[in-house]
């Protein structure tokens, strides 16, 4: 097994001074992250970089683990970063409950319901989930193409699709771009929650390109004969210029609420639900709300940048639909990579994509938080692996 493979090597022995260093490091990576959780805004854009990598993080508290760590019970699920007078002496400290990780244990059917964000691979995902069906014993169900994707329902739509998704027998998936869409409010039982996010300026970039891509268009074309064709002009418009010459396309407001099509900006509004208030763009109000629906609800929400942990921990957590996925994917690897695969989307420079993470704090700050969860899943896997 690869994973097994992958950790052997970094138990690796190291001499005392080395343990130190590294504790230092990850002592000063994790405060990091602290503050970061707390910090809304202001200093997102300057510690980025330090967040990016994410393994390194994974890495140094696995290597320090042997240093003796808890895993008592502690309901949150949150790591605690108390004790760092001990850390730096060389003691890390890090409380993983996999109990309080596991949202799968606390739902009330098997039908797994993923509420896919458009433009994280979730094509490929989907396809992945198809295959899976069938090695795994389960129905796969999703919606019909829509002409205009509502993902923001009204009460009574929530309800129906509420209603649908729970007659479906068990085990089943079922698979729509629709907000995140409280079961328990409507006193029907909680489904599985999954569903897969990517950093959000990459993400905005693929879906303005993607709306641009001459086979969006036919494909349309064939679907509803009756759609317009596009403006010339607008179709070879791209990302770069659009940013710097302010055109309103590309222009991203704190808390505008309009939502015209192609209006992607907003991952969070996928996990933060129906509510007027989850429309503003990069708020802290909806922020918090997708957080605690995440916390609450979702057994995974997974990274496209990080597909092997993402595997790695719905495999573990969700075993009745998600077993051997790993193989699945890599056995099927090179026909996924070709699913809606853009190839008319030019570089952006890294100069445009800091211009537009300024605007995207919010947005950035709620998928660390997911990329955050998804590792403490995967570490506290590793931690009851030491312990067997
Ligand atoms: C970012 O937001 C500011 C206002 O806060 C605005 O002036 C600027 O045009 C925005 N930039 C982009 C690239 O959206
Ligand atoms: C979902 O609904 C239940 C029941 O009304 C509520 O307790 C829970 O907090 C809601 N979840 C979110 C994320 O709002
Ligand atoms: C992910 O896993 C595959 C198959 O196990 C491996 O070939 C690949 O190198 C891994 N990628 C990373 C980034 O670890
Ligand atoms: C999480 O809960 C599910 C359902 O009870 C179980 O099948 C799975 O093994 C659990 N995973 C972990 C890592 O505890």
């Amino acid at each position: 097994m690869p994973r097994e493979n992958m950790w052997r090597q970094r138990r690796v022995p190291v001499p005392k001074r080395t343990i130190e260093l590294i504790a230092l490091v990850a002592i000063s990576s994790t405060l990091f992250l602290f503050l970061h959780t707390r910090d809304l805004h202001s200093r997102l854009k300057k510690m980025e970089v330090r967040l990016q990598p994410g393994e390194d993080d994974v890495l140094s508290a696995n290597q320090l683990s042997s240093e003796g760590v808890q895993t008592d019970s502690n309901p949150s699920g949150i790591i605690h970063y108390s004790n760092v007078q001990r850390t730096v002496t060389g003691k890390y400290e890090e409380t993983l409950d996999i109990e309080a990780l596991n949202n799968t244990r606390r739902a009330d059917r098997q039908v797994l319901f993923f509420n896919r964000v458009p433009k994280v691979g979730s094509q490929t995902f989907m396809e992945l989930l198809r295959r899976l069906s069938i090695r795994n014993a389960f129905s796969f169900n999703r919606d019909r193409v829509q002409r205009v994707e509502t993902i923001r329902l009204a009460p009574i739509e929530q309800l129906h699709l509420a209603r649908m998704v729970s007659s479906y027998s068990e085990p089943s998936v079922y698979v729509k771009h629709v907000c995140f869409t409280n079961f328990t409010e409507f006193h029907l039982p909680e489904p599985i929650y999954i569903n897969i996010v990517r950093d959000p300026v990459e993400r905005v970039i693929s879906w303005y390109y993607y709306v641009r891509a001459p086979w969006y268009y036919v494909e349309r074309k064939q679907i509803f004969p009756d759609l317009p064709l596009p403006d010339p002009n607008w179709l070879k418009k791209d990302f770069e210029s659009c940013v710097l010459k302010g055109d309103r396309e590309c222009r991203y407001l704190e808390g505008e609420v309009h939502e015209g099509i192609g209006d992607h900006r907003r991952q969070t509004l996928f996990f933060c639900g129906h509510s007027e208030k989850c429309t503003p763009f990069n708020t802290v109000g909806a922020l918090e709300r997708a957080k605690l629906a995440v916390e609450k609800h979702y057994a995974v929400v997974g990274v496209l940048e990080d597909m092997n942990t993402t595997l790695t921990v719905l495999e573990n957590y969700i075993p009745r639909f998600f077993q051997g996925a790993t193989n699945v994917y890599y056995d099927q690897l090179n026909s996924f990579t070709r699913i809606n695969r853009n190839f008319f989307k030019p570089p952006v420079s890294e100069e445009v994509k800091n211009l537009v993470r300024g605007n995207f704090t919010r947005e950035v700050e709620f998928y660390q938080f997911c990329k955050q969860r998804l590792y403490r899943q995967y570490r506290a896997l590793k931690l009851r692996s030491d312990v067997l």
